[in-house]
């Protein structure tokens, strides 16, 4: 590792995205060897010093700060990585940018468009390294995915269906935001399951199957008060519970796409199911290392469905870790995305998702809502 060269992080926010990265950045050296930049853990921060302390000796980083802001302003940090809540996701990455850092920035981009699009001008005028981390891309069974759609494979494809259910907000006695509970108060989250997990589906979708020209959309908020921590008071609930759309893709396939935080037993079930010509592909988060493949070219008698182990050297990814047949985890996904950024620094190339990119699965988030509160067909105006 000595003559490596180090990339000093900053890391803003240090709860479930906080420890995902920061496995991220320890595992790296380890499993790709073959980088020539080394990740430095020198300063996490969040407000509790107390707790943030407690954090930084427990995962090992140098420093803390409790300001964000003394953070961008170190001369000691290469990279801002913001695990922080939606609301400030604008207002970390435009400061990083105009302080010549590289940032990764977690999901969804920001709260909209209009405060998506400086961000995106930031990082473009300042020309810093920037990836968003819509890190299912880079599961090993949805790259292989990829690689089937770009192989041909599933020939013309004429539909892409999409789930992401949870169950976790039924109980009207949950109060909105707060600490854990900010993804309840619009304010923070800026949508409910549109931003929070169908912008995983839709990143998922456009870079598997294309743009999305234009969509049709309905949500329901089902407890429509609640509590909100900050206040003390009951006050409306402003995020979507569920949401459900349809959509025209660029290349003409009809897509389908349901979320919602209402389904009971569901905890974190993403799904998706493409139907091309010649093939079919499934997935799902819960069995993440199979990719379920049926091919219509196969002989008569022994055409079905397979179930595809990815867990093979020359499957995406998994030369990297163990021997055939034991499968990697969610964790895995923040790790490949990390290699993948580390790389595109090193080959001067731009590691996608990029804030561009991400800013076009905003425009599709929008639209989505737009469409549900106006309820008639809404253009996305994305441009893939
Ligand atoms: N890629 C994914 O699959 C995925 C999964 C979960 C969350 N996310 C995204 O990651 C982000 C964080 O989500 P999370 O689940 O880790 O949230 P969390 O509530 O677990 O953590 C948020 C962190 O932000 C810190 N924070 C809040 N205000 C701050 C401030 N003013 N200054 C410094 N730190 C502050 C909190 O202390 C906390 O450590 C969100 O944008 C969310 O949408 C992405």
């Amino acid at each position: 590792m000595a003559d490596k060269k180090e990339l000093r992080i900053g890391l803003i926010g240090y709860g479930f995205m906080g420890r995902t990265h920061t496995n991220a950045y320890k595992r790296l050296g380890d499993f790709f060897p073959e980088l020539k930049h080394k990740p430095v853990l020198k300063v996490v921060c969040a407000r509790n010093k107390e707790r943030l302390q407690a954090f930084a000796d427990q995962w090992g980083y140098e420093s803390i700060e409790t300001d964000w802001r003394a953070v961008v302003a170190r001369d000691d940090v290469d990279a801002i990585d913001i695990c922080t809540p939606n609301n400030m996701h604008a207002e970390i990455a435009i400061a990083a940018a105009e302080a010549g850092k590289m940032i990764l920035c977690e999901k969804p981009l920001a709260r909209t468009v209009a405060e998506a699009q400086p961000m995106v001008d930031a990082v473009e005028k300042a020309g810093v390294p920037n990836t968003v981390y819509y890190n299912y891309r880079r599961v090993p069974a949805v790259t292989l995915a990829k690689q089937l759609i770009d192989d041909g494979k599933l020939g013309k494809i004429f539909h892409y269906r999409a789930n992401f259910l949870q169950d976790w907000t039924i109980s009207p006695e949950l109060p909105q935001g707060g600490e854990g509970l900010w993804r309840l108060d619009n304010d923070a989250a800026g949508s409910g399951v549109t931003g929070d997990l169908l912008a995983h589906c839709i990143d998922t979708a456009m870079w598997l199957n294309g743009g999305i020209k234009d969509v049709s959309a309905m949500t329901e908020t089902f407890i429509k008060e609640r509590v909100h921590t900050g206040t003390g008071e009951v006050q409306k609930v402003g995020i979507d519970d569920a949401c459900i759309f349809h959509c025209h893709f660029d290349n003409g396939s009809l897509g389908l796409f349901e979320s919602t935080r209402y389904a009971r037993g569901h905890k974190a079930l993403y799904t998706f199911e493409i139907n091309g010509e010649h093939a079919s592909i499934k997935w799902n988060l819960h069995d993440l290392s199979r990719l379920e493949y049926f091919d219509h070219r196969d002989e008569s008698i022994e055409r079905g469905w397979r179930s595809i182990h990815v867990t093979d050297g020359d499957q995406p990814y998994m030369d990297k870790w163990w021997v055939p047949g034991l499968s990697i985890g969610y964790e895995h996904s923040f790790v490949h995305q990390v290699a993948d950024f580390f790389k595109s620094i090193e080959d001067g190339t731009p590691c996608s998702p990029t804030f561009k990119e991400a800013q076009e699965t905003q425009k599709v988030c929008e639209a989505v809502l737009n469409s549900a509160k106006s309820k008639s067909w809404q253009e996305t105006g994305v441009d893939w």
